[in-house]
């Protein structure tokens, strides 16, 4: 057995250790008695000497496995105040040791087997001969040259190399380990680690459980160290219950400078996160939206916050009347519209949102409506304050005076709205129906947006305002303005039921 030392990666010292392929059965003592263990608690796992079994591990099983092997030492259990030099730790890996000149041509074919770790380089220089290399070997694949699948044998064979396993020993530190793995190590045990972060611009935006605050600095700065454009690190430390809907935040690490720019299905937004609203979850919402949108619609943005819906339906040649009640916001907004080239087609409006709609809107509706048959464009009124907006649609009972336009040119309302009900798109329905004055179950369509918390949705009710509510002294049958609806609930016969007249409540 020969010992050899040498400098590696981050300046670190190497030991590589020659053993024959009977010794390699106890080459990863630790590793194996973990991953033996594993197998036996796996379903399905079929053990066969055990050693050949590894190369068809599960995915979840090997990656199980690896956090055993390539979790940090355990003394950092605890740690308040991130110590980055505690993590260092030698583990042993089998390395394959090759001529330099087919390098290449093999680690082609040994990408199954060759180790993958965040810094760790796969092919090393051989301490003992300048003319060969070292691929390094994933422990968990590769114990003995048995563990080569015979498509990889062949390759070696062809390449005239020995399928003889050496033994390295590689230290890895900080720097070689992922974030999960980090603070699984530091958290209490058996408790969870974050599962993630809302990543606005340069800001990942935490909401960290109580168990989880006394370690909240070690983590923002782990979140900082371990992904790449990520400066400040900030933790949410209320519900979003304020008038403008910005979160009350606290900066865990890094640059306090709140001051960002994103990018959302290819538009440019930028502000300060410390004072606007701004949730990269609404982007697949976003865009669903502006697809129902066409050239020369007319979009009204009741709650706009800086622009997310607003700048994507000028873009799209629409004609947007966008308010939001923060100053904040709608300086931003105002600052999006110019930073993408819209201010042209947007009118921003700093104005509560029943205001709005009873003044600016109410005032374009009537224009628009005036053009009535000639015209083809449709109108859109988006709602996006799901605490509040059902509340607003009382602002459309009797907004307009005069003869109704034909059913088709009514405007078309998506409203948003939480529900923690059974049955969460009835729930709203029923709310929003309430707030009209109307039954919307058999012209209305409800969207799932996404989940909020544990049996709290976010939903998007879509209907056009029946004449019966828009206009003054209407007295109308609802079947008269009942679109298909795109998605139903219930049965035909329980919809056919609740069809009724219905006077307008002026
Ligand atoms: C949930 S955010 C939505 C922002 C944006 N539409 C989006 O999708 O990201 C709601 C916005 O409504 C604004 N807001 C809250 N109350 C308001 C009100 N009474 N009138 C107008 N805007 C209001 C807030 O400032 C916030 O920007």
């Amino acid at each position: 057995m020969r010992i050899l030392w040498r400098p590696f990666g981050f300046s670190r010292l190497l030991k590589v250790e020659r053993c024959n392929p009977t010794e390699s059965e106890l080459l990863i003592p630790l590793a194996r008695t973990a991953l033996t263990q594993k197998l036996r608690k796996a379903p399905c796992i079929f053990l066969l000497g055990q050693r050949k079994r590894v190369s068809t591990m599960p995915e979840m099983e090997t990656n199980k496995s690896h956090s055993e092997l390539f979790s940090p030492p355990s003394d950092v259990r605890g740690m308040t105040k991130l110590d980055k030099t505690a993590f260092k730790k030698t583990v042993t890996i089998p390395v394959l040791k090759v001529r330099k000149e087919i390098v290449n041509r093999l680690m082609q074919s040994l990408r199954r087997a060759a180790l993958q770790r965040p810094g760790i380089k796969r092919v090393i220089e051989d301490p003992e001969d300048a003319e060969c290399r070292l691929i390094m070997l994933d422990p968990y694949k590769i114990l003995t040259h048995d563990s080569f699948e015979k498509a990889e044998l062949n390759i070696l064979n062809q390449l005239d190399v020995s399928p003889q396993i050496f033994k390295y020993n590689l230290e890895l530190t900080y720097e070689n380990f992922k974030s999960e793995e980090i603070l699984r190590a530091v958290l209490p045990e058996g408790q969870d680690v974050i599962s993630g972060f809302s990543r606005v611009g340069h800001i990942a935006h935490l909401n960290l459980r109580d168990h989880q605050l006394p370690f909240k600095h070690l983590i923002g700065q782990v979140m900082i160290d371990k992904n790449p454009g990520i400066t400040s690190a900030v933790n949410k430390i209320n519900n979003i219950d304020n008038t403008y809907r910005n979160f009350e935040m606290e900066l865990l690490s890094g640059e306090e400078n709140m001051m960002t720019k994103v990018r959302e299905n290819n538009y440019t937004y930028e502000f300060d996160f410390s004072k606007v609203y701004w949730n990269p979850r609404l982007s697949t919402e976003h865009s669903r939206i502006t697809d129902l949108l066409k050239s020369g619609d007319v979009l009204f943005d009741v709650f706009a916050g800086v622009g997310p819906f607003t700048i994507p339906a000028a873009k799209k040649n629409c004609t947007v009347f966008a308010n939001d009640l923060n100053p904040e916001s709608h300086k931003w907004l105002l600052h999006n519209c110019k930073l993408n080239k819209v201010g042209q087609k947007v009118k921003v409006f700093n104005l509560d949102g029943k205001d709005f709609l009873q003044g600016p809107v109410k005032e374009e509706l009537l224009q628009q409506l005036e053009l009535s048959e000639e015209r083809k464009s449709s109108i859109h009124i988006v709602m996006n304050l799901p605490a509040k907006a059902i509340e607003f649609l009382s602002a459309f009972r009797s907004l307009l005076d005069g003869q109704p336009c034909s059913s088709e040119l009514l405007p078309r309302v998506h409203c948003y709205s939480f529900s923690k009900d059974a049955d969460p798109a009835e729930d709203v329905r029923q709310r929003a129906g309430t707030a009209l004055g109307v039954s919307l179950e058999a012209c209305s369509s409800v969207h799932p947006v996404r989940n909020v918390a544990p049996n709290k949705e976010m939903l998007c009710i879509t209907f056009q305002i029946p004449a019966a509510v828009l206009y003054k002294n209407q007295t109308i049958k609802l079947e008269d303005h009942e679109d298909p609806p795109v998605k139903r609930q219930k049965t035909d016969d329980a919809f056919s039921e609740e069809k009724r007249e219905i006077v307008s409540n002026t």
